[in-house]
């Protein structure tokens, strides 16, 4: 309603041909920025309290858009959570940094993530700036098997629908960056996500339970996953990733606990994965969890000396706390590999090790080309197990389905 009456106002203004044009921006949008409400740009005082209150007014407000603006500078907040529902849509305009706290005390009880966006409707979280994890401390404690607490999600998004975070760098997560649940019709794009290569289980992005989720056009660098996608998903499309260094794109790991979820119609396209430990990657606990993942395409991906370039692994277990090494109880069906070219880094380029319970059904590997790399002058090798499916085009090194 609002919306059209702007629509209404705008062109009778443009139209009507008398002088005096009202901006419409001026009447219509309400600025809420987190200096009004006492944040400080020292990178050091506590401007958690501001951060709630100027995006707790953004909220209450009715109308077509408020904006919580973070402007240019440094700020350093604890843990937030951003909840909705709001009256009205709230873009979340963030042109400084934010910094977490450097260490793990505020983590305790509750507060599994630094930075938390729930229950909205209509969010744009956009502007070009920096929430930075100060991960560093938080790396340190995991190799040396001393941490005080669980260590937070860097950025979580859950129960947002018809939202877009785009254009925002993520940095230095203690763990993983951004953590999107129970998420509907949700696009994040144009990402900057970076973490050392050796910094433990920073994945980029980890998707799970949600519908309809873009992630697009964004670079990932990280410890572990660019993306990963965990179960209760559907319609998902990872399309123009560039990743790397990190674990590649990965969907699972599947069937870890009793109560996880099928996943279905995922796409991953158009991306490039340099130095990765894995390309394109399903994975799935050796336990007896039952579940489905199908429909599935890995469509148009180059590799540059990624050590596993396509993957499914159907017996994870890297702790050996698998009850007796039971097989796999996940189904996976109908995946596609077409058009992934490049070098890996590793002999065996094309892996498909699937349970010995329930086979893989319906693969398939359409025009593949991977060569191996190392220094021996080895071909590249293909190893199927329990795996069934066909091969179309041309596939190097030769397809075992
Ligand atoms: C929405 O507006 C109502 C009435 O103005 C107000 O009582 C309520 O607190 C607002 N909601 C939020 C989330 O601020
Ligand atoms: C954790 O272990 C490291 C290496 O052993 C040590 O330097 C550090 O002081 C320990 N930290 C805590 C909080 O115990
Ligand atoms: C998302 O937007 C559509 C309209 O575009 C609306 O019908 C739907 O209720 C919204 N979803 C939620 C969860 O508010
Ligand atoms: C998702 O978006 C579609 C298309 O705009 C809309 O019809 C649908 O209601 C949305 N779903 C939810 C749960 O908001
Ligand atoms: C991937 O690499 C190709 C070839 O170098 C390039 O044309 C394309 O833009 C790259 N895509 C991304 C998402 O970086
Ligand atoms: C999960 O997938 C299996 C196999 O396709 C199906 O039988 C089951 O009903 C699905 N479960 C849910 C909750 O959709």
């Amino acid at each position: 309603m609002d919306y059209i009456w702007v629509v209404l106002l705008f062109f009778s203004l443009q139209f009507s041909g008398g002088g005096g044009l009202v901006p419409v921006e001026e009447t219509q949008r309400t600025e809420f920025n987190v200096m009004d409400f006492g944040a400080v740009v020292d990178g050091s005082t506590d401007s958690s309290n501001a951060f709630a209150a100027a995006w707790s007014a953004a909220c209450a407000r009715h109308g077509e858009l408020s904006i919580m603006a973070i402007p240019q500078g440094t700020f350093f907040v604890n843990p937030l959570i951003f909840s909705g529902p709001c009256n009205g849509s709230v873009q979340i305009r963030l042109q400084g940094t934010v910094l977490a706290p450097a260490d793990l005390a505020p983590f305790t009880g509750d507060k599994i993530d630094w930075i938390a966006f729930r229950h909205i409707d209509h969010l744009l979280l956009t502007g070009g700036g920096t929430f930075d994890g100060r991960g560093a401390a938080a790396w340190t404690c995991v190799l040396a098997k001393n941490c005080t607490t669980k260590r937070p999600t860097m950025v979580s998004f859950k129960f947002i629908s018809n939202s877009t975070v785009q254009n925002i760098r993520l940095v230095n997560a203690k763990m993983f960056h951004a953590h999107i649940f129970s998420c509907v019709n949700l696009t994040l794009q144009q990402l900057e996500i970076s973490s050392p290569e050796d910094s433990p289980n920073t994945d980029g992005i980890h998707v799970a339970n949600s519908n309809n989720v873009k992630v697009a056009d964004s670079v990932i660098a990280s410890g572990d996953d660019c993306v990963s996608l965990g179960g209760g998903n559907t319609d998902i499309i990872v399309s123009r990733i560039r990743c790397g260094p990190g674990h590649g794109i990965s969907l699972g790991s599947l069937g870890g606990y009793a109560g996880d979820k099928n996943m279905s119609r995922v796409l991953v396209t158009n991306c490039n994965l340099t130095g990765t430990m894995n390309g394109v990657r399903i994975k799935t606990w050796a336990k007896p969890h039952s579940l489905s993942v199908s429909d599935i395409v890995f469509q148009g991906i180059n590799m540059d000396r990624v050590s596993n370039p396509i993957i499914i692994d159907q017996h994870y277990c890297p702790n050996q706390d698998c009850v007796h090494q039971t097989p796999s109880m996940v189904k996976i069906s109908n995946v596609r590999f077409q058009d992934i070219k490049g070098s890996s880094s590793t002999k065996v380029a094309i892996k498909l090790s699937c349970s010995e319970a329930l086979p893989c059904e319906d693969l398939q590997l359409i025009d593949i080309n991977l060569a191996f790399v190392g220094k021996d002058n080895d071909e590249a090798v293909a190893l199927c197990t329990n795996a069934q499916g066909r091969s179309l085009g041309s596939v190097v090194p030769s397809s075992c389905l």
